[in-house]
């Protein structure tokens, strides 16, 4: 099985705890690819969506605690950006759950490219922020 995403250097932000859980998410992401493609059923789809789900609001959560706690000049942007996942994401499962959509090939690729962008742009800034002001 190839795993969907595959951590590579270009995703470290160089903040040891949002680095761990970026790591984190990708495995959950891999795990629910692999879910999809041996073709397992909701039963095992859905609670590892919801797994997803969850670890993301609670590392979304931890990011935005950081740039509270540092008064990022960024935050309603990044917010913004995390937020709209959310809602997205939310919505996803909302459609799973009721049987009005199946998980497809291109809703695991849209979550891989989004976490990519948003974890080598966005991230990468407030972590650079985050070591400059010795946050984190
Ligand atoms: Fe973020
Ligand atoms: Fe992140």
């Amino acid at each position: 099985m190839t795993a969907l995403m595959t951590w590579n250097s270009k995703l470290d932000v160089g903040v040891a705890g949002i680095d761990q859980q970026h790591r984190k998410l990708v495995d959950i992401l891999n795990r629910l690819n692999d879910a999809m493609q041996t073709g397992r059923g909701a039963d095992v789809l859905g609670p590892v969506l919801d797994d997803l789900i969850k670890y993301t609001a609670s590392h979304f959560a931890f990011e935005e605690g950081l740039m509270r706690k540092s008064a990022y000049p960024g935050y309603a942007a990044h917010k913004k950006e995390h937020d709209d996942l959310v809602k997205t994401a939310v919505d996803l499962q909302a459609k799973f759950k009721s049987g009005e959509t199946r998980l497809s090939v291109d809703v695991l690729r849209f979550l891989r490219n989004w976490l990519t962008t948003h974890i080598q742009g966005t991230d990468r800034t407030l972590g650079v922020f985050c070591i400059e002001k010795k946050v984190a």
